[in-house]
């Protein structure tokens, strides 16, 4: 089997060591990669949104599946590509169609989709500038803090958390009347807040059968204590300690049942993952958010807990007999701790020499942001690496994961201490 994933981050370089251990695994292409991913498999320099450049790829290197790492190409339509086209229609693409893709793509849909199908998530009302007078009345009947969130893709930073009802109704029009993140603000959705703690579940479907995969929880602010602005994730640790039995059995009867049965009530048709982001309040959960895709860092921890290959649980998404496939997941803990770029989630520098992975024993290092510059590994980008230990606790994968980092080196290298620091 010859496979291409699509993405350039820690994600995809979780994706292609994990596929690079399956015996059925021919050759492993990423599209466009990093300097990670150059050492297993073979990058591709087109970018995964110019569906016209992956065609060339998959029919020149005889590609028997697509992998989806990002958001954008699945809401982009690149499923719905390969299969109005005669040439690409029998490769399976693993990541949902558009119609699913929507679950991400638009907070209104998926809102509208989890009230139909009683999922539980926080009651919300959606406004656009035509009832901007509506949305005001709307925030005056709920209590601070307010959360406004923009409906489409707004690159992680569509959702505001207000705390007085002023700010609130004057970003509101910010969003709406305007375009405060663009076409994406053109319709809002306020929810009440919910109260609790944030954790991640995965599912891989095939659209009829699913496997609930390990439950993860990521750092999203920049600074210690979870301070500061918000990041695409600084760290995360699997498995989650408050995500016990009973919490995830309300979990898989209240939000990942009616989930599935929902979307093929529907008529939509998803084979892929879904990132279910939820509160846990009190034990009872409610969804924050659904996501059409791995997490990132979140697949970090995630997939090198699951024993199983991979490649053989794809292909029964592919053939829609994920309910054959076999399935476990080790009891050891992962965290993974990322290491950013200086001034990162704002302006920072790129080509700053990375020394010391070879160093690292104890640990494994999946690159994110980074190339190759004359055979040396260069960041590129603001998350950079992440560092992943396993151990029997969350303290002990962390001691390893700090070890390993102390070995690391680049022109200011930042990262957080304290990953963990609320479950230890
Ligand atoms: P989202 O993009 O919908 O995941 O929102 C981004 C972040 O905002 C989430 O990870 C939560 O930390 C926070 N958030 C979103 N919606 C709510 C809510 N209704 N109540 C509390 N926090 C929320
Ligand atoms: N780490 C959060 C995300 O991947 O959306």
């Amino acid at each position: 089997m010859n496979i291409l994933i699509l993405g350039s981050g820690g994600r995809e370089h979780a994706f292609t060591l994990k596929l690079s251990e399956s015996t059925k695994i021919n050759q492993l292409f990423v599209a466009p990669g990093n300097a990670g991913t150059a050492k297993i498999a073979t990058n591709i320099n087109i970018n995964p949104t110019d569906f016209k450049s992956v065609k060339e790829v998959v029919l020149e290197q005889k590609i028997d599946m697509v992998v989806v790492g990002p958001e954008a190409p699945l809401v982009a339509g690149v499923h719905d590509f390969f299969l109005a086209d005669q040439q690409l229609k029998n490769i399976p693409v693993i990541g949902p169609k558009k119609d699913g893709a929507l679950l991400e793509g638009s907070k209104d849909f998926s809102k509208q989709f989890m009230c139909k199908h009683g999922i539980p998530t926080a009651k919300y009302q959606s406004f656009t500038n035509n009832n901007l007078e509506d949305g005001f009345a709307f925030l005056e009947t709920l209590s601070a803090p307010y959360v406004l969130k923009a409906d489409g893709l707004a690159a992680g930073k569509g959702v505001l958390i207000l705390n007085s009802l002023d700010e609130a109704k004057a970003e509101l029009k910010e969003m709406v009347s305007n375009k405060k993140f663009g076409e994406a603000s053109t319709t809002v959705v306020i929810e009440e807040f919910l109260k609790g703690i944030e954790l991640s579940v995965f599912v891989l479907t095939d659209g009829k059968n699913y496997k609930i995969l390990p439950s993860a929880k990521d750092y999203k602010r920049i600074g210690e204590g979870d301070t500061g602005l918000n990041t695409g994730g600084m760290g995360a640790i699997s498995p989650v300690p408050f995500a016990d039995k009973s919490f995830l059995n309300k979990v898989e009867e209240l939000v990942v049942k009616p989930t599935i049965t929902g979307l093929q009530k529907d008529g939509i048709d998803y084979r892929g993952f879904i990132f279910i982001g939820l509160m846990n309040d009190n034990g009872n959960p409610s969804v924050v958010e659904y996501n059409v895709r791995m997490g990132d860092p979140e697949t970090e921890v995630v997939l090198p807990r699951i024993e199983s290959d991979l490649y053989d649980l794809f292909d029964g998404v592919a053939n829609q007999n994920l309910n054959e496939k076999s399935f476990s997941v080790t009891n050891k803990t992962a965290t993974t701790v990322m290491l950013v770029s200086g001034g990162y989630p704002e302006a920072y520098k790129k080509a700053k020499e990375i020394t010391g992975i070879e160093k690292v024993q104890e640990s494994t290092v999946f690159h994110a942001g980074t190339t190759l510059k004359d055979n040396q590994v260069v960041t590129n980008g603001g998350r950079v690496m992440a560092i992943t230990s396993f151990g029997n606790t969350i303290k002990e994968a962390l001691e390893i994961s700090y070890t390993s980092i102390d070995k690391i080196h680049f022109d200011k290298m930042n990262f957080r201490k304290d990953i963990g620091f609320d479950l230890v």
